[in-house]
Order: structure tokens, then C-alpha cells, then sequence
């Protein structure tokens, strides 16, 4: 694909930059960070692990981005795939999300079994950095739909708004964006959706294998923030 191309090709010029501090002495986190993704780009598995998360924030777009807690993000977790956005989650969500994914790191699962050399380089985070890390991620979490306070949930459009956009995530609160802001938001998520190529399993969803965005996003408008 042309464009992982060019970003091999970027990652390159920026470890090769990287090596050409005027100091000689190359940030040891900021190379750190660059090779956890270079690894899985330029592996034979790119073209798989790619499809895992779609491409969302770059390191310096995380939020607190100086803070420790996004800098172990950025050093651990773009080892296999691309930078997980915080806000994916829920803070229960992340829980065992990073549980697994520790597990993962620590050579177990299919991906330690079959891709040795691939594998060969991951480094897992000491505990004290695991919950360090769990802790940032639960701070820029998401916020889950509470039904009790919803109650049209369950009307069509609802029910639409629920099976769409709970297939990857927590349902989100709608209160997390203003009418304005959440238009946007749904294509991108069309486009994740687009990316993972996942088929909906629910059997009134295959009729219209196109996300109802306009259905969705008055629902989510009905609900949103004010300002
Ligand atoms: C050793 C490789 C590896 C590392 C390192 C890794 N992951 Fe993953 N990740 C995977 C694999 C494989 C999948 C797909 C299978 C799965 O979901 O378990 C995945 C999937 C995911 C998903 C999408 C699935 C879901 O549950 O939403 C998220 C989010 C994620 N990882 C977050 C993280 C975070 C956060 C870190 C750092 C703490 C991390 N990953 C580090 C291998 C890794
Ligand atoms: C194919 C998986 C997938 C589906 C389906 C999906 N999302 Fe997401 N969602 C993601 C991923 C990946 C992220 C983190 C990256 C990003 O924000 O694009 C995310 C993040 C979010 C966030 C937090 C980021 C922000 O900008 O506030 C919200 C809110 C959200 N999704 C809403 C929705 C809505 C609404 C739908 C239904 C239209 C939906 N999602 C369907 C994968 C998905």
C-alpha cells in the first residue's frame, strides 16, 4: 500500500534524524518510541497488524502528552499496531483490555507462538508501569451510555444508534460532544468501520450494511451537549 510506503519511509528519515542530533546523543525515549513502531511496520505481518486499530493519534497528539502515563502508551503499546486513542475505551474497558494486551507482551497468545522473530524485540512493562499506564488510560477514557437515563434507547432509532456504534466499544455518551461536533465524529467512525471490515452480526443491521449515519447522528444530536 503506497501509503504505509511513505510512512516506512518517514519513520526512516526520523530514526536516521534521530541519529543525527547535533549532541550526537539521540533522545533514548524518543528513539524508543520510533522503533516500537518501526518493528511491526517492516515486518512480513504489517499488512495484518495494520488492520488491528486504525491509525488515530501520533504520540504528540495524546493527551498530556509530556505525561508519563502517555509516554508509556506511546513506548509499549505501538509495539504491534497503532497508538490506541484513550478515548476508545471505557475505564472498565481498559482494565482488561491492558491485562491482555500485557499477556500478549509477555509472549503468550497466538502472535508469541507464531511470529518469533517479530516477537523477539517486545518488552513488556514492569507492573509499576502497567498501572501507571492503566491509570492514564482510564483518566481520557470514555464515557458509557447509561440506559437508565435514555429511555428512547429503545426506540427504532436507538436501537439503530445502539447496535451500530456498540460493535467496537462502550456505547458512548451522547453528552460527551456538542450537535456540532458529532457529525464528524461519525464518519470517522465509518471510516473505522470501513477499516476493520467487520460485518455486523445482528440480522436487522444486514439489510443495510451502510451505518444509518443521518439516523444516528440525530439521535446523538437529540442528545448532545449544549456547547
Ligand atoms: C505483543 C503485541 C501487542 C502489543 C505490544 C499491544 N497489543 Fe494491543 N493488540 C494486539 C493484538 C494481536 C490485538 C488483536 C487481538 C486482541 O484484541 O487481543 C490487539 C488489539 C488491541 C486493541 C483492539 C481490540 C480491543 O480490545 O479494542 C486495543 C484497543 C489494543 N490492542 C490496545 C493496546 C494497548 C493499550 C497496548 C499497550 C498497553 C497494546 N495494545 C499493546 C497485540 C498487541
Ligand atoms: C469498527 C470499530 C468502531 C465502530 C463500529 C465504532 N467505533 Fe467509535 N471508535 C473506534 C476507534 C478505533 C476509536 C478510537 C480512534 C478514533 O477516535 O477514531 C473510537 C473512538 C470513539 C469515540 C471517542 C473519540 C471521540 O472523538 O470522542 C467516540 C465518541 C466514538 N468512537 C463514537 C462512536 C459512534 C457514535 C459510533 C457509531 C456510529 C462508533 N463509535 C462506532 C472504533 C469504532
Amino acid at each position: 500500500m503506497a501509503s504505509r510506503k511513505l510512512r516506512l519511509r518517514i519513520i526512516g528519515l526520523l530514526v536516521f534524524g534521530a541519529c543525527l542530533t547535533s549532541t550526537g546523543k539521540p533522545n533514548a525515549a524518543d528513539t524508543d518510541i520510533i522503533a516500537a513502531e518501526y518493528r511491526w511496520v517492516q515486518s512480513q505481518y504489517a499488512a495484518m497488524l495494520e488492520r488491528i486499530l486504525p491509525p488515530s493519534l501520533e504520540p504528540a497528539q495524546l493527551p498530556e502528552p509530556a505525561s508519563s502515563g502517555a509516554q508509556l502508551v506511546a513506548r509499549y503499546c505501538m509495539q504491534c499496531h497503532y497508538l490506541p486513542n484513550p478515548a476508545m475505551h471505557s475505564a472498565p474497558k481498559w482494565a482488561s483490555t491492558v491485562e491482555r494486551m500485557v499477556w500478549r507482551m509477555e509472549g503468550k497468545g497466538n502472535l508469541g507462538k507464531s511470529m518469533h522473530e517479530l516477537m523477539a524485540g517486545v518488552r513488556a512493562p514492569s507492573s509499576a508501569d502497567q498501572a501507571t499506564l492503566l491509570r492514564y488510560l482510564q483518566r481520557h477514557a470514555q464515557r458509557e451510555l447509561d440506559i437508565k437515563k435514555y429511555a428512547d434507547i429503545h426506540t427504532p432509532a436507538g436501537r439503530i444508534y445502539s447496535i451500530a456504534c456498540s460493535q467496537c466499544h462502550v456505547l458512548p455518551d451522547p453528552q460527551r460532544h456538542t450537535a456540532q461536533e458529532w457529525l464528524p465524529v461519525v464518519e470517522r467512525m465509518r471510516r473505522n468501520l470501513a477499516w476493520a471490515n467487520r460485518v455486523t452480526g445482528d440480522a436487522a443491521m444486514r439489510t443495510s450494511p451502510e451505518l444509518d449515519i443521518v439516523e444516528i447522528v440525530r439521535y446523538l444530536q437529540r442528545h448532545a451537549r449544549v456547547n
